[in-house]
């Protein structure tokens, strides 16, 4: 890794961490062209999950390959990220015998996750989604239990969990033996960025990773105070929302295809918003705000 890249890497919860995270969903043929891409140009934390339905798992490991075979790129200098998916978000492309108890789901689908990606270890392993809107059920705490069991055994360094809310989050973090280290939400501005959520995280010390940042508030272009942002800084909107989630502690995902949005993804990491600015992007779109 050149100088350059590892000044780039930010300590978070005594872990090394890449502020960013590329995304390798819905890329299918593509994935491996993508993945390989994203990591040329920089990107070192890369997200999937076992579930054929929208991601090709098998497509990322093809790319590490590559990379490991043709550059200096080793499995050290990444931070892979994988996830359990429940049946019900599955098709009938599984990992695993649906029959089976969950904690033995867990298990076959973390380990088809290390062929795919040819690696012994994983450094964040993910729950999808609870098995429920309210609350967590039974099926989520076995889950738990077998996704803590591959921690216990130094198979995966952090647990994280994705698409949940703030009662089956303090629910969690009261109950497991095994804290979340990540949660991984939908982010959308009408909320002021999932803060309720990225307050709680605050407080246990979990790092927040946020998806669909631009697509899902595409609106807030339109504001004439981020108009203004964008003009100031001659950055893109989709630019200034990914430097407003670093700068608030948190990890922007980005699933672009495309070369050109890739250097300005990372090119977030080279400019800054004042305190105020963040302020008022944080309450720009939200309800609150809306009503004055
Ligand atoms: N846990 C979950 O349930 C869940 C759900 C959804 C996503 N995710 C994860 O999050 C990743 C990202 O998903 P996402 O929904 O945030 O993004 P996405 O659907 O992959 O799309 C990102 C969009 O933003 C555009 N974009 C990115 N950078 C841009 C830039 N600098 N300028 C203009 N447009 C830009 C891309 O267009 P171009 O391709 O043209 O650049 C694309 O249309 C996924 O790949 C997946 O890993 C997780």
């Amino acid at each position: 890794m050149t100088k350059k890249l590892k000044e780039k890497w930010t300590t978070i919860n005594g872990a090394a961490l890449d502020p960013w995270m590329y995304g390798t969903a819905w890329k299918e043929a593509q994935t491996q062209a993508l993945t390989e891409m994203a990591i040329q140009h920089g990107f070192r934390a890369i997200d999937t999950a076992n579930q054929r339905k929208h991601y090709h798992e098998v497509g990322v490991g093809e790319a590490l390959q590559e990379l490991y075979a043709t550059s200096e790129i080793t499995r050290g200098d990444l931070f892979l990220q994988t996830k359990f998916t429940y049946q019900r978000g599955q098709d009938h492309r599984l990992p695993y015998d649906p029959s089976a108890s969950y904690a033995l789901q867990v298990e076959h689908s973390f380990s088809s996750s290390q062929e795919h990606l040819h690696a012994s270890m994983i450094d964040s392993y993910v729950l999808h989604g609870p098995s429920t809107e309210q609350g967590l059920g039974d099926a989520d705490w076995e889950v738990w239990e077998s996704m803590e069991s591959l921690v216990d055994r130094g198979d995966v360094r952090f647990l994280g969990v994705s698409n949940i809310n703030s009662t089956q989050l303090k629910l969690l973090i009261d109950r497991a033996s095994i804290t979340p280290s990540f949660v991984q939400n939908r982010c959308y501005a009408t909320t002021s960025w999932d803060k309720e959520i990225r307050d709680l995280c605050d407080q246990h010390s979990i790092i927040y990773q946020g998806f669909s940042l631009w697509t899902a508030n595409r609106l807030i272009k339109d504001h004439p105070f981020f108009r203004a942002l964008c003009d100031q800084y001659k950055k893109t909107a989709p630019q200034i929302i990914f430097r407003f989630a670093i700068q608030s502690g948190f990890i922007p995902l980005t699933g672009t295809s495309s070369s050109r949005h890739m250097t300005e993804d990372l090119e977030t990491l080279h400019f800054e918003l004042t305190a105020d600015e963040l302020n008022r992007i944080e309450r720009l779109l939200s309800r609150q705000e809306q009503r004055r």
